[in-house]
């Protein structure tokens, strides 16, 4: 037998999945580790803590499946974005990584800005200067932290230090790389003119591929600590949401999906650099090679859900333990027992700022409307129809571009919610459909694998043949214009506490 492994360096956690060669899971494993938030907006980890995680995952999937490493015939890795991961010339960490939400970089956004001019950032990088993306963390560092940056000998992604962990290697991948806003993103390749304004040298960078390129083997110190073959093939992979969109059979122009993890995401898929010039949403390389994505990121989506639940939610986490159920059940089928508005309370899900469509760091998180008729069933029905107005106020940014959005997957731990899958349906007025298959970015990166291993023949073909969609709804036309009410006054309040939040920043 043939298998492939996925590992997904994820915000909450690493999940490694062994599949065969008709893309069933065998064995899967996740590792959680913590965030560390040392003042409001900022967000870090430890990339030991993704190692370890990685390591444990490989280790059980092994000893779960009893396979012999040697018929594992490539590893795909998939990870959160944007996360600077700086080692020394020893190939140590030398600060915990600065993560994709961390929103720190205000100032240096400027700095890109007055460097490099808004106008040429957007011609090369295909996005404005963006607080989420690399470029501005690494000048964050470089600023304030000279000593640091000083021994600094390589830049990496989250997902390519677990690369370099597994096979020496400092590489990393068109997907992920074009989050870092160092790319001429429609050469896809490092821009010198960027990295020589920016004063960062190309040598700190790794080797560019593309997701299905082999781009190292498995050494023999890895092997013992993880229990692979020594030599074992791993490829390019993907960012978490390329990686997805594999993973969702989205692969080609007019499909789309949405992803609601720790953050949420709409995604599609086009043929050529489409570019919001407002800079809304962003344009990346995809994983398919020789394609583009324009994709959309909301901070704080699942996040606002797992806030509710470690900080309001307590009785619900208690009765979830007792029932051994997951305590989002229970939160979502209260939820469902209110109208749709919540009776009032509108919920802005800016607990991290936000990129999309407000690059704003900023803004945060606001329940707009509370009154003493709401309980806690309220607050939760707010805080699911936000992350979705959210996601529909990118998905206009979308369909005002051209690009064609008729239909939906959905994927991420959100996707599992039926009643908010109705909501995504309702809210975009198409029909929002899932896969059978729950690994999202673990299959696709383990499909990715499978390519570079020579296993499948061509990308496109092989996702059509794996994703088989489990469920669809249809959206429901009352519900449909019940939404929009609160959603024309969910747009507006954004820009009425635009001036608010610059103020509670500055306080
Ligand atoms: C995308 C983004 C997040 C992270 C974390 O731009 O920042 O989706 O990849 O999952």
């Amino acid at each position: 037998m043939e298998y492939l492994l996925g590992i997904d360096i994820g915000t909450s956690g690493t999940k490694t999945v062994l599949f065969d060669v008709d893309a069933n899971t065998i064995s899967s494993k996740t590792g959680e580790y913590p965030l560390y938030q040392e003042q409001n907006g900022w967000a870090e980890q430890k990339p030991d803590d993704w190692w370890e995680a990685t390591v444990a995952g490989i280790k059980s999937v092994i000893r779960e499946s009893k396979v012999d490493p040697r018929e594992i015939k490539g590893i795909g890795l998939s990870g959160q974005m944007h996360g600077l991961v700086m080692l020394d010339s020893k190939g140590n960490p030398l600060r915990k990584s600065i993560i994709w939400c961390d929103q720190r970089t205000g100032n240096e956004v400027e700095d890109m800005n007055r460097i490099l001019t808004p106008e040429k950032l957007i011609d090369i990088t295909a996005n404005p200067a963006l607080t989420g993306f690399t470029a501005a963390k690494i000048l964050w560092v470089k600023k304030n932290e000279p000593e640091i940056y000083s021994q600094c000998a390589h830049i990496l992604l989250p997902k390519d230090y677990i690369r370099y962990k597994l096979t020496g290697e400092f590489a990393t991948e068109v997907s992920d790389a074009s989050g870092m806003q160092l790319m001429d993103v429609s050469k896809r390749n490092w821009s010198d003119e960027v990295l020589d304004a920016l004063g960062i040298n190309r040598e700190l960078l790794g080797k560019m591929y593309e997701s299905p390129d082999i781009t190292g083997e498995v050494h023999k110190e890895a092997a013992a600590e993880t229990g692979l073959a020594a030599g074992t093939i791993v490829v390019g992979g993907a960012g978490d949401n390329p990686a997805a969109a594999i993973g969702t059979g989205i692969v080609s122009e007019g499909s789309a999906f949405t992803t609601i993890g720790t953050s949420g995401v709409v995604y599609a898929i086009s043929d050529k650099v489409a570019i919001d010039k407002k800079g809304r949403v962003h344009t990346l390389c995809a994983s398919v090679p020789g394609k583009w994505t324009v994709m959309s990121c909301t901070q704080g989506a699942g996040l606002s859900l797992q806030w509710l639940r470690n900080n309001v939610c307590s009785s619900e986490v208690a009765e979830a333990k007792e029932k051994a159920i997951d305590p989002y059940e229970i939160m979502t089928e209260m939820a469902a027992q209110t109208p749709i508005g919540a009776d009032r309370l509108i919920y802005l899900p800016y607990l991290m700022g936000e990129r999309s469509p407000h690059p704003d760091p900023d803004c945060r998180g606001t329940f707009f409307g509370l009154s003493a008729i709401h309980e806690r069933k309220h607050l939760i029905r707010a805080v699911l129809e936000g992350v979705a107005y959210s996601q529909l106020e990118c998905v206009d940014v979308f369909r005002e571009m051209g690009v064609n959005i008729n239909k939906m997957m959905i994927c991420g731990g959100g996707a599992r919610s039926d009643f908010w899958r109705q909501m995504f349906a309702d809210m975009y007025q198409c029909p929002v459909s899932t896969i059978k298959a729950e690994q999202g970015g673990a299959l696709g990166a383990a499909i990715l694998a499978g390519v570079g291993a020579g296993v499948y023949k061509d990308l496109e073909e092989t996702c059509k043949k794996f994703i088989i969609k489990k469920s669809i709804h249809e959206p429901v036309k009352a519900n449909s214009a019940e939404y929009q009410k609160y959603y024309k006054l969910y747009k507006e309040l954004y820009i009425t506490l635009f001036d608010s939040y610059k103020k509670l920043a500055e306080l």
